[in-house]
């Protein structure tokens, strides 16, 4: 398979390296490709010394499967290039997820959904919507969810390598000139993700309530975020309240959870998932399952990933490996 990563020398290419290997993706060629910037710097992979290239006309010519990395603008301008030489693009950025004619993916949810690729483009989540739609999605099977009131905690890497290196910076006591924050961030919480809109909804609070309605397919679902950006290096926690069209008790969720795949419960007494608990793993963390005592239907949870992997590396290269076997079958 040949495969090339545009956004390779970022914080999720980089990552998306690391999976392809862990779970011997079967990679026969690699094309690595970022910015002028990075062209001609060197990564290694697997033993072998790859060049950074930038993208150009024919550029994924004879590529199987490129993964994208770099952003929305780059990906409006090359992924219909992409598919059109021949690639199937997964797409890290969210400039096709709405899009009614590219589907938009978690395996563990709506792998169903790939079949629809008259665009050649499969267009990965964010990555708050991956956990908190796996995590949902069993419940859902179960109870029907009819409404989520939820607040996110979102690590500095969301925004990428800026994103971490600001955290350094200002824990170091500096300041942090090239901040994608629009606060400090060291010992603080920003309740704000891109902007706002006229109606006071940041961009990513947007983003977590349309995508969720598109991969559960019900276009009414009724879901009220708050995302902050917390001084965490890797991992997204979330805070959800869940109503449901029928009662659960606390056991028959843990149940559910227990059953489902790519989550991991943590079970009391002490047993709730952290942000660290969570770095370097591909699972979805649920812990602090409660009954609300005041609202019936309604279950509390906490809910915790690794947004550099499961919240878009091992995301989209779990689509790759759907694709792979699509397209061998
Ligand atoms: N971070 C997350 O948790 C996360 C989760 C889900 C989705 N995403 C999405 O994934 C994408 C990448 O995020 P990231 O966190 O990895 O960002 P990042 O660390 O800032 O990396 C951005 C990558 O894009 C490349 N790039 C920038 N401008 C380019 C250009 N003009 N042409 C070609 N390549 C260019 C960069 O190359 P240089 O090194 O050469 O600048 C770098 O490889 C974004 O669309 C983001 O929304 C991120």
């Amino acid at each position: 398979m040949h495969v090339a990563i545009l956004g390779a020398t970022g914080a999720v290419g980089r990552t998306m390296l690391d999976v392809l290997a862990e779970r011997e993706f079967p990679v026969d060629e690699l094309t690595l490709l970022a910015s002028e910037r990075s062209a001609g710097s060197r990564l290694s992979w697997q033993g072998r010394e790859y060049t950074i290239g930038t993208p150009r006309d024919g550029t994924f010519r004879g590529v199987d499967v490129a993964l994208f990395s770099a952003g929305g603008a780059r990906s409006r301008e090359w992924a219909p290039r992409a598919a059109e030489e021949g690639a199937l693009v997964v797409d890290n950025s969210s400039a096709w997820r709405m899009d009614p004619e590219v589907p938009l993916v978690v395996p563990e949810v709506n792998p169903e959904a790939l079949s629809n690729r008259s665009k050649g483009i499969i267009a990965n989540p964010n990555c708050s919507t991956i956990q908190v739609v796996v995590a949902l999605q069993p419940i859902h099977r179960a109870a029907g969810v009819t409404r989520v009131v939820l607040t996110t905690f979102q690590s500095v890497s969301g925004a990428g390598e800026k994103g971490r290196e600001a955290l350094r910076q200002e824990s170091a006591g500096q300041s942090a000139a090239d901040s994608p924050f629009t606060r400090s961030i060291a010992a603080n919480a920003v309740p704000q993700i891109g902007p706002f809109d006229a109606d006071g909804w940041s961009e990513e609070e947007r983003k977590m309530i349309n995508e969720p309605r598109k991969i559960m397919g019900i276009s009414d679902l009724r879901i009220a975020p708050t995302c902050v950006r917390v001084p965490v290096e890797v991992s997204h926690s979330v805070e959800m309240m869940v109503e449901l069209g029928r009662d659960l008790s606390r056991e028959e969720v843990m149940a559910i959870f227990s059953e489902a795949p790519g989550v991991v419960v943590a079970e009391a007494p002490d047993g709730f998932p952290t942000p660290r608990d969570a770095a370097g793993r591909d699972e979805v963390f649920v812990g602090r399952i409660r009954k609300d005592l005041h609202i019936p239907r309604t279950l509390h949870l906490w809910v915790v990933a690794d947004n550099l992997r499961k919240g878009a590396a091992t995301n989209a290269v779990q689509i790759a490996e759907e694709l792979v076997v699509a397209r061998s079958g």
